[in-house]
């Protein structure tokens, strides 16, 4: 069976700025596969299929080998050149300082946010090579550019994704596949919620990013080949120069100061 619209993939597109990216893919004409945690994937794919694409929900969990393995074979078996890869999943942990976090959270999220997205990205790497052609987009943060006081261990999975990104894209120069890295600013989603953050200046969603902003710059990037591209206004892309130019401690102390939480 032949296809006229190329294949994308989103993991984590079931919602928040992965159903975005997937929603921008499939305006530009991408059939769509998308993974989630829970039963919402389903629902999602249905808006995504809304848009006059086919998309394929894969419900699966992203901190196990198996949950990974398992989306990256549903993509592989439908037996499509993958053109795009989103590899956008993660979680934060946060809302208390690194004493009296939970170590077992923190492990999940390096399991998400580092060891499966090395998983995914090995597995699309080598499909693509095999290809000849693809492009690769790494959802990092604008936290890849800052120590993250009472997210202490989620700032440096970002910080990985985005060194990650660089050195697989220079890797891969030449060979017709791209890597670029998203570095969203604080964007409205249900992630601060999720990591415990609601007792922080980070569980107000309406001073945040717009995350239809965020997911559009995102895909503009991706098809532009840019190396990385800062998700957000103009003030979030200033913070991110910014902090290139700032102390660590500097911009520890800052960061604290926002993300501490109340009480
Ligand atoms: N929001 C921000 O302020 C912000 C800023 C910078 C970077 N980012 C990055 O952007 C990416 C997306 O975050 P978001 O803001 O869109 O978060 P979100 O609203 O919490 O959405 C997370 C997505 O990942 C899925 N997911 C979570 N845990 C999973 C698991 N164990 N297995 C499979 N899927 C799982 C969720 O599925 P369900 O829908 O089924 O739960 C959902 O689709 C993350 O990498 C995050 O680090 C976010």
């Amino acid at each position: 069976m032949t296809h006229d619209r190329p294949l994308a993939m989103v993991t984590g597109g079931s919602s928040g700025i992965g159903l975005e990216l997937a929603r921008e893919l499939a305006g530009r004409g991408h059939d769509v596969a998308i993974s989630g945690q829970s039963g919402r994937v389903h629902d999602s794919a249905k808006e995504l299929e809304a848009l006059g694409v086919d998309a394929y929900p894969f419900q699966a969990d992203a901190s196990t080998y198996d949950g990974v393995e398992a989306f990256w074979t549903f993509v592989a078996d439908l037996g499509r050149p993958v053109e795009v890869a989103c590899l956008n999943v993660g979680i934060g942990v946060g809302g208390a300082g690194f004493a009296d976090t939970d170590l077992a959270d923190e492990f999940r999220m390096i399991a998400i946010n580092c060891t499966g997205l090395v998983h995914t990205a090995k597995r699309v790497t080598h499909a693509m090579l095999a290809q000849g052609r693809g492009r690769i987009l790494i959802v990092s943060s604008i936290s890849a550019s800052t120590p993250t006081p009472y997210e202490t261990v989620y700032g440096p999975t970002k910080a990985f994704g985005f060194s990650f990104a660089e050195s697989l894209r220079e890797e891969l120069r030449g060979s017709g596949i791209t890597v670029t890295a998203l570095l969203p600013g604080a964007t409205d989603s249900e992630f601060h919620a999720n990591a415990g953050m609601g007792n922080t200046r980070f569980g107000d969603n309406s001073w945040k990013n717009d995350k239809r902003l965020v997911g559009r710059q995102g895909i503009d990037a991706l098809f532009a080949g840019d190396d990385h591209v800062v998700g957000g206004d103009e003030a979030t892309k200033q913070a991110f120069l910014d902090n290139r130019a700032t102390s660590e401690p500097e911009k520890a102390a800052r960061q604290g100061a926002q993300a501490r939480p109340a009480g």
